[in-house]
Protein backbone atom coordinates (compact mmCIF):
# COMPACT_ATOMS: atom_id res chain seq x y z
CA UNK A 1 0.00 0.00 0.00
CA UNK A 2 1.28 3.64 -0.59
CA UNK A 3 2.12 5.79 2.06
CA UNK A 4 -0.63 8.72 1.66
CA UNK A 5 -3.23 5.40 1.29
CA UNK A 6 -2.12 3.87 4.47
CA UNK A 7 -2.20 7.39 6.44
CA UNK A 8 -6.30 8.10 4.93
CA UNK A 9 -7.29 4.47 6.37
CA UNK A 10 -5.71 5.04 10.03
CA UNK A 11 -7.83 7.07 12.25
CA UNK A 12 -6.60 7.92 15.72
CA UNK A 13 -9.19 8.12 18.81
CA UNK A 14 -9.19 10.75 20.85
CA UNK A 15 -10.78 9.43 24.34
CA UNK A 16 -9.37 12.14 26.72
CA UNK A 17 -10.10 15.69 27.71
CA UNK A 18 -9.28 18.84 25.88
CA UNK A 19 -5.53 19.57 26.60
CA UNK A 20 -4.28 16.40 25.62
CA UNK A 21 -6.18 15.80 22.97
CA UNK A 22 -5.03 19.38 21.42
CA UNK A 23 -1.08 18.46 22.25
CA UNK A 24 -1.92 14.75 20.23
CA UNK A 25 -3.35 16.68 17.68
CA UNK A 26 -0.40 19.37 17.76
CA UNK A 27 1.76 16.39 17.59
CA UNK A 28 0.28 14.24 14.92
CA UNK A 29 -0.34 17.27 12.29
CA UNK A 30 1.78 16.67 9.25
CA UNK A 31 1.34 12.99 10.46
CA UNK A 32 -2.03 11.59 10.77
CA UNK A 33 -4.89 12.35 7.95
CA UNK A 34 -8.06 11.62 10.36
CA UNK A 35 -8.76 11.99 14.22
CA UNK A 36 -12.13 10.93 16.18
CA UNK A 37 -14.34 12.65 18.14
CA UNK A 38 -16.24 10.37 20.20
CA UNK A 39 -18.81 11.61 23.39
CA UNK A 40 -15.97 11.89 26.05
CA UNK A 41 -14.59 14.78 24.19
CA UNK A 42 -17.44 16.08 22.38
CA UNK A 43 -19.42 16.37 25.60
CA UNK A 44 -17.40 18.09 27.27
CA UNK A 45 -15.91 20.65 24.29
CA UNK A 46 -18.80 20.91 21.55
CA UNK A 47 -17.98 22.13 18.14
CA UNK A 48 -15.27 23.97 18.91
CA UNK A 49 -13.18 21.17 19.09
CA UNK A 50 -14.35 19.50 15.77
CA UNK A 51 -13.33 23.48 14.23
CA UNK A 52 -9.74 23.46 15.74
CA UNK A 53 -8.82 19.90 14.43
CA UNK A 54 -9.86 20.90 11.04
CA UNK A 55 -7.84 23.99 11.61
CA UNK A 56 -4.77 21.96 12.55
CA UNK A 57 -5.69 20.37 8.93
CA UNK A 58 -7.16 17.18 10.43
CA UNK A 59 -10.34 15.34 9.03
CA UNK A 60 -12.98 14.49 12.23
CA UNK A 61 -14.96 11.57 12.50
CA UNK A 62 -17.30 12.58 14.78
CA UNK A 63 -18.31 9.22 16.63
CA UNK A 64 -21.75 10.56 18.32
CA UNK A 65 -23.90 7.28 17.16
CA UNK A 66 -27.08 9.42 16.86
CA UNK A 67 -30.08 7.56 17.78
CA UNK A 68 -33.51 9.07 18.11
CA UNK A 69 -36.74 9.91 16.39
CA UNK A 70 -35.32 10.86 12.34
CA UNK A 71 -36.44 14.67 12.99
CA UNK A 72 -34.04 15.22 15.69
CA UNK A 73 -31.05 13.18 13.94
CA UNK A 74 -31.78 14.92 10.51
CA UNK A 75 -30.64 18.43 12.75
CA UNK A 76 -28.38 16.11 14.51
CA UNK A 77 -26.28 15.11 11.28
CA UNK A 78 -27.11 18.91 9.89
CA UNK A 79 -25.17 20.51 12.83
CA UNK A 80 -22.46 18.10 13.03
CA UNK A 81 -21.73 18.40 9.44
CA UNK A 82 -21.89 22.24 9.76
CA UNK A 83 -19.33 21.78 12.83
CA UNK A 84 -16.88 20.85 10.10
CA UNK A 85 -17.04 16.62 10.71
CA UNK A 86 -16.23 14.24 7.78
CA UNK A 87 -17.47 11.40 9.39
CA UNK A 88 -20.59 10.09 11.02
CA UNK A 89 -21.71 7.27 12.99
CA UNK A 90 -25.27 6.67 13.32
CA UNK A 91 -27.28 3.49 15.28
CA UNK A 92 -29.12 1.06 12.59
CA UNK A 93 -30.92 -0.10 15.10
CA UNK A 94 -33.14 3.24 14.91
CA UNK A 95 -34.66 1.66 11.75
CA UNK A 96 -35.27 2.98 7.96
CA UNK A 97 -36.63 6.29 8.66
CA UNK A 98 -34.53 7.70 11.08
CA UNK A 99 -31.57 6.25 8.60
CA UNK A 100 -33.10 8.08 6.10
CA UNK A 101 -33.35 11.21 8.19
CA UNK A 102 -29.30 11.03 8.86
CA UNK A 103 -28.68 10.98 4.98
CA UNK A 104 -31.05 13.95 4.53
CA UNK A 105 -29.18 15.94 7.36
CA UNK A 106 -26.04 15.43 5.67
CA UNK A 107 -27.44 16.31 2.33
CA UNK A 108 -28.75 19.31 3.70
CA UNK A 109 -25.68 20.87 5.10
CA UNK A 110 -23.69 20.15 1.98
CA UNK A 111 -25.94 22.34 0.36
CA UNK A 112 -24.35 25.23 2.45
CA UNK A 113 -21.18 23.77 3.08
CA UNK A 114 -20.08 22.35 -0.33
CA UNK A 115 -19.69 18.40 0.40
CA UNK A 116 -21.58 15.56 2.03
CA UNK A 117 -20.10 13.74 4.99
CA UNK A 118 -19.77 10.26 4.83
CA UNK A 119 -21.86 8.27 7.33
CA UNK A 120 -21.55 4.98 8.63
CA UNK A 121 -23.75 2.77 10.97
CA UNK A 122 -22.95 0.92 14.17
CA UNK A 123 -25.10 -2.65 13.58
CA UNK A 124 -24.81 -4.41 16.80
CA UNK A 125 -22.75 -3.21 19.55
CA UNK A 126 -19.30 -5.27 19.85
CA UNK A 127 -20.00 -5.05 23.79
CA UNK A 128 -23.46 -6.83 23.10
CA UNK A 129 -23.75 -10.44 22.86
CA UNK A 130 -26.86 -12.96 22.19
CA UNK A 131 -28.08 -12.71 25.90
CA UNK A 132 -28.14 -8.48 25.73
CA UNK A 133 -30.03 -9.22 22.52
CA UNK A 134 -32.69 -11.46 23.92
CA UNK A 135 -32.69 -8.55 26.55
CA UNK A 136 -34.31 -6.35 24.49
CA UNK A 137 -36.56 -8.61 22.60
CA UNK A 138 -34.26 -9.69 19.81
CA UNK A 139 -34.06 -13.22 19.30
CA UNK A 140 -32.45 -14.07 16.42
CA UNK A 141 -28.48 -14.84 15.97
CA UNK A 142 -25.63 -11.95 16.58
CA UNK A 143 -24.80 -11.92 12.94
CA UNK A 144 -27.89 -12.40 11.60
CA UNK A 145 -28.77 -9.15 12.87
CA UNK A 146 -25.36 -7.45 11.99
CA UNK A 147 -26.00 -8.11 8.89
CA UNK A 148 -30.09 -6.89 8.40
CA UNK A 149 -28.95 -3.82 10.04
CA UNK A 150 -26.23 -3.27 7.85
CA UNK A 151 -28.93 -3.84 4.65
CA UNK A 152 -30.81 -1.73 6.08
CA UNK A 153 -28.32 1.07 6.48
CA UNK A 154 -27.29 0.95 3.19
CA UNK A 155 -30.61 0.91 1.51
CA UNK A 156 -31.44 4.20 2.79
CA UNK A 157 -28.55 6.27 2.23
CA UNK A 158 -25.51 5.21 4.70
CA UNK A 159 -22.33 4.66 3.54
CA UNK A 160 -21.07 1.93 5.76
CA UNK A 161 -20.75 0.51 8.58
CA UNK A 162 -18.41 0.24 11.80
CA UNK A 163 -17.56 -3.51 12.40
CA UNK A 164 -15.27 -5.81 14.28
CA UNK A 165 -12.44 -6.89 12.26
CA UNK A 166 -13.62 -10.42 12.34
CA UNK A 167 -17.11 -9.01 10.79
CA UNK A 168 -14.99 -6.95 7.89
CA UNK A 169 -14.71 -9.40 5.43
CA UNK A 170 -18.93 -10.11 5.77
CA UNK A 171 -19.63 -6.83 5.72
CA UNK A 172 -17.12 -5.98 2.30
CA UNK A 173 -19.04 -8.79 0.95
CA UNK A 174 -22.69 -7.78 1.44
CA UNK A 175 -21.97 -4.30 1.17
CA UNK A 176 -19.46 -4.07 -2.26
CA UNK A 177 -16.27 -2.51 -2.88
CA UNK A 178 -17.42 1.19 -2.10
CA UNK A 179 -18.58 0.32 1.46
CA UNK A 180 -16.98 2.21 3.92
CA UNK A 181 -15.82 -0.72 6.49
CA UNK A 182 -14.80 0.78 9.87
CA UNK A 183 -13.17 -1.52 12.51
CA UNK A 184 -12.11 -0.49 16.03
CA UNK A 185 -10.42 -3.47 18.10
CA UNK A 186 -6.98 -2.71 16.07
CA UNK A 187 -3.89 -3.61 17.90
CA UNK A 188 -0.31 -3.28 16.53
CA UNK A 189 1.45 -6.42 17.13
CA UNK A 190 3.02 -6.94 20.94
CA UNK A 191 0.46 -3.86 21.90
CA UNK A 192 -1.61 -3.92 25.37
CA UNK A 193 -5.42 -5.19 24.69
CA UNK A 194 -6.61 -2.56 27.31
CA UNK A 195 -10.28 -3.42 27.24
CA UNK A 196 -10.41 -4.73 23.69
CA UNK A 197 -10.82 -8.53 23.35
CA UNK A 198 -11.42 -9.60 19.66
CA UNK A 199 -8.65 -7.96 17.80
CA UNK A 200 -7.03 -7.75 14.65
CA UNK A 201 -3.40 -5.58 13.99
CA UNK A 202 -3.54 -3.54 11.70
CA UNK A 203 -2.49 -5.47 8.20
CA UNK A 204 -5.23 -8.50 9.31
CA UNK A 205 -7.95 -6.08 9.82
CA UNK A 206 -7.23 -3.75 6.53
CA UNK A 207 -6.84 -7.83 4.48
CA UNK A 208 -9.82 -8.44 5.30
CA UNK A 209 -11.89 -5.59 4.14
CA UNK A 210 -11.50 -2.87 6.50
CA UNK A 211 -11.52 0.79 4.55
CA UNK A 212 -10.13 2.49 7.93
CA UNK A 213 -8.71 1.66 10.85
CA UNK A 214 -9.64 3.17 14.17
CA UNK A 215 -6.91 3.25 16.66
CA UNK A 216 -6.89 4.85 20.31
CA UNK A 217 -4.77 3.85 23.42
CA UNK A 218 -1.70 1.99 21.37
CA UNK A 219 -1.25 5.56 19.67
CA UNK A 220 -2.42 7.80 22.34
CA UNK A 221 -0.96 5.56 25.60
CA UNK A 222 2.78 5.44 23.45
CA UNK A 223 5.14 6.81 24.84
CA UNK A 224 5.96 8.31 21.80
CA UNK A 225 2.50 8.85 19.69
CA UNK A 226 4.26 9.79 16.60
CA UNK A 227 6.50 7.22 16.35
CA UNK A 228 3.66 4.63 17.45
CA UNK A 229 1.54 6.16 14.78
CA UNK A 230 4.63 5.93 12.26
CA UNK A 231 5.01 2.47 12.90
CA UNK A 232 1.26 1.49 11.90
CA UNK A 233 1.35 3.64 8.94
CA UNK A 234 4.87 2.08 8.01
CA UNK A 235 2.90 -1.84 8.90
CA UNK A 236 0.49 -1.35 6.43
CA UNK A 237 2.91 -0.08 3.70
CA UNK A 238 4.74 -3.27 4.08
CA UNK A 239 2.14 -5.55 4.24
CA UNK A 240 -1.03 -4.21 3.27
O1 LIG B 1 -8.22 2.82 22.53
P1 LIG B 1 -8.83 1.92 21.51
O2 LIG B 1 -7.95 1.63 20.34
O3 LIG B 1 -9.44 0.68 22.11
O4 LIG B 1 -10.03 2.82 20.95
C1 LIG B 1 -11.00 2.32 20.10
C2 LIG B 1 -12.00 3.36 19.78
O5 LIG B 1 -13.04 2.75 19.01
C3 LIG B 1 -12.69 3.98 20.98
O6 LIG B 1 -12.96 5.34 20.64
C4 LIG B 1 -13.98 3.21 21.11
O7 LIG B 1 -15.03 3.97 21.64
C5 LIG B 1 -14.27 2.85 19.68
N1 LIG B 1 -15.05 1.63 19.49
C6 LIG B 1 -14.66 0.39 19.98
N2 LIG B 1 -15.42 -0.71 19.75
C7 LIG B 1 -16.54 -0.60 19.06
C8 LIG B 1 -16.94 0.63 18.53
C9 LIG B 1 -16.16 1.73 18.79
O8 LIG B 1 -13.64 0.26 20.61
N3 LIG B 1 -17.25 -1.68 18.81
Amino acid sequence: MLDADARERVIVALDCGRDEALDLASALAGHARWLKVGMTLYYAEGPSIVREFKELGFDVFLDLKFHDIPHQVRGAARSAALAGADLLSVHGSGAGAMLAACREGADEAAEVRGERPRLVAITVLTSMDAASLAQIGIGCPVAEQVDRLARLAADNGIDGVVCSPQEAERMRGLLGPDALVVTPGVRPAGAELGDQSRVATPAQAIAAGASHIVVGRPITGAPDPVAAYEAIVAELVERA
